[in-house]
């Protein structure tokens, strides 16, 4: 079954209110407007890449604090699945967390014993992903509730998490990601985002 951008925020809604903050529902929205913006300029399906913004850490609705990329990813993954999504939309809830098809590559660190870690190594590293995916992956780097560069929000990453042994790995390949797009799109675009000059 297919997940439009409006059933996507119902699924957010019912979550209101359930968890200590609702940080977690208003990060997911921006990614999703922020998502929908780049697809839109790319000439992209602006409804599908929203919806795949706004659900791609519903594993967190099990709690905030389970905030490992593996726990929240999984269990995000078997929750959409369970609704009865397609596999595009659930998958975004794993592979939303790494770059260049690895699980190594990420801002926090890889837990090993985490759950399901064989099943979400190979389904990261077997995945072509696509231009919509890989977008979900660079404004999941932008947004914290408000987008800012993807600079500021990796600092603010380290800030948070702290440093890791794959910190430079992922923070190189993020911003391989960032001249991706550009190059895409022949402009910065950061130019999609005039409001990022507020959240410096
Ligand atoms: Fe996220």
């Amino acid at each position: 079954m297919k997940l439009t951008s409006d059933e996507a925020l119902n699924i957010l809604k019912k979550e209101r209110g359930k968890l200590e903050s609702d940080m977690w529902i208003e990060h997911q929205i921006c990614v999703g407007n922020t998502a929908g913006k780049i697809a839109k300029a790319l000439g992209l399906d602006e409804d599908k890449e929203k919806a795949l913004g706004y659900i791609h850490d519903i594993g967190k609705r099990y709690g905030i604090k389970e905030r490992g990329a593996l726990v929240h990813g999984y269990k995000g993954y078997e929750y959409l699945k369970k609704l009865g999504y397609d596999e595009e939309y659930a998958g975004i809830c794993i592979l939303h967390s790494y770059l260049n098809n690895d699980i190594n590559c990420l801002a926090d660190i890889t837990d090993k014993n985490g759950l399901e870690y064989e099943f979400q190594k190979y389904y990261v590293e077997n995945h072509k992903y696509t231009d919509e995916e890989k977008i979900i992956n660079f404004c999941d780097l932008m947004c914290t509730n408000k987008v800012l560069t993807m600079e500021k929000r990796l600092i603010d990453l380290l800030v948070r998490h702290g440093v890791f042994e794959t910190t430079q790995y992922h923070i190189k390949e993020a911003l391989k990601l960032k001249q991706y797009f550009d190059n895409k799109l022949g402009y910065n675009l950061y130019n999609l985002f005039p409001e990022i000059k507020e959240n410096l």
